[in-house]
């Protein structure tokens, strides 16, 4: 077992988390979706030694805490299958935290160049994402920084996109909750589109942005500056269930938390940002939002109907309950929902097994969910795919979770509401 007492993870994890309740943290809810600190105890306990690894996860969404092995040495790559996430676990990685004095000084100089004091109609009320004055002062944006590569319809312009452009794409998602017309309800996952105009251009809160990112990236620097000597991270758009893992090598881990089968579409929990990434090459996450597992888009998905069978015989048994399940939906909506959300999750699985290197550890964090009284058990779908792929199971906690973004409402009081709530840690290693 590893010495966690003294990781330089863990104490940048604690003091990012006293950031991010404060104005400081350039990072909107730093651990929005991402790991906790329970289980960041867990993979790092299964990981040991850090230095030298190769770590793999190829969901990573903003990547809040795995980017922090990249500074104790490890080789980090993260990915996701929406380019926004791509964007922003990049302004997490050692070169940029290295060449943050580098990279402001260009952006400030460089955004002094443009033009953005166009007609804005001020505060009014705007029903889609951005304000269409937002929208053409974003494509200005991308003309000044030379954006050319568009990161949403092609496949490899994120990985092309060099260091100075990378930034320059990222900083304006740190705006994207001011630049953006959203409305919260009392669940912070379930935003929508419109609302008032909070800025009447993007400077300003681009200033703020990059500022607030300086200041971020030099306390990084400075957490590890005693510290070994840091490895990298390196961000590309990948595509799990497609077995899509981008230009990653074979690695010594692979630390993963999968969406969940709920009703929570990441396009839309990250909707300022995934909309302000669009926005700048004129693109739409329609696209991301019916590929990613856990889609609630399931019109026209028949073809998952042929690797139904393949499944676990639990999951089989499970998805013929919800199919039968005399409710509304039951079966035009909620049974291709859970067989579609099985089929891409057993395939990443499996596609994942060829990215680990002999004696290589893989980590999962993931969620039961249950449609009515039918629990859709997830952890049990890893287990057995990846013990048919020869893999053991090392490591294994279950977590009765109380809290969740997107499932306490305030009107609930103390109860929990919608589905329920059985966590999964599960490590494994390769036995033959
Ligand atoms: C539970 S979140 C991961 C959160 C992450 N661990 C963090 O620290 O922020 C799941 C992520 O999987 C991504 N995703 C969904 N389908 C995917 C796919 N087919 N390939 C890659 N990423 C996918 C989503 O965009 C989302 O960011």
């Amino acid at each position: 077992m590893a010495d966690l007492s003294s990781s330089p993870a863990i104490s940048k994890a604690k003091r990012d988390s006293g950031a991010a309740s404060s104005s400081k943290s350039p990072f909107f809810s730093r651990a929005y979706g991402g790991y906790t600190a329970g289980q960041q105890q867990f993979y790092l306990t299964h990981l040991g030694k850090l230095s030298g690894k190769t770590i793999l996860d190829p969901m990573s969404g903003q990547g809040f805490l795995l980017a922090n092995l990249a500074f104790e040495g490890a080789t980090v790559w993260l990915g996701d299958i929406n380019p926004t996430m791509c964007l922003m676990s990049s302004l997490r990685s050692p070169e940029m935290v290295q060449n943050r004095e580098r990279l402001s000084n260009w952006f400030d100089e460089q955004l002094g160049r443009g033009s953005f004091s166009g007609k804005s109609r001020g505060a009014e009320y705007v029903d889609d994402w951005l304000p269409d004055n937002i929208r053409a002062e974003l494509r200005h944006y991308r003309e000044l920084f030379g954006l050319s590569g568009d990161p949403f319809r092609e496949r490899e312009a994120f990985s092309r996109m060099p260091l100075r452009k990378r930034f320059a794409a990222a900083i304006p998602l740190l705006a994207a909750r001011e630049i953006a017309c959203f409305r919260s309800s009392d669940n912070q996952t379930w935003i929508k589109p419109g609302g008032l105009q909070r800025e009447p251009h993007i400077t300003a809160p681009l200033k703020r942005a990059v500022a607030s990112w300086y200041a971020f990236a030099t306390a990084s620097a400075d957490l590890y500056r005693e510290g070994c000597q840091p490895g990298q991270l390196l961000t590309m758009r990948m595509d799990a269930a497609a077995g899509d893992f981008a230009m990653s090598p074979k690695v010594n881990a692979i630390v993963t938390s999968p969406p969940y089968a709920n009703r929570l579409d990441y396009t839309r929990m990250w909707g300022p940002e995934s909309q302000v990434a669009a926005s700048i090459w004129e693109a739409s996450v329609s696209d991301i939002q019916s590929r990613q597992i856990g889609s609630n888009v399931v019109r026209g998905t028949d073809r998952f109907r042929n690797d139904e069978e393949a499944l676990p015989r639990e999951i089989v048994k499970a998805l013929r309950d919800i199919k039968s399940d005399e409710g509304y939906a039951s079966e035009g909506y909620y049974y291709p929902f859970f067989r579609n959300y099985a089929v891409t999750l057993a395939s990443s699985v499996k596609k994942l097994v060829s990215r680990v290197l002999r004696n290589g550890t893989l980590v999962f964090f993931v969620r039961d969910t249950v449609r009515k009284d039918i629990l859709f058990p997830a952890g049990l779908l890893i287990e057995e795919v990846l013990q048919s792929e020869g893999y053991r199971l090392v490591g294994r906690e279950r977590q009765i979770v109380k809290r969740h973004v997107g499932l306490r409402r305030r009107s609930a009081g103390s109860g929990l509401y919608g589905v329920g709530q059985q966590e999964w840690w599960l490590a494994f290693r390769k036995v033959r």
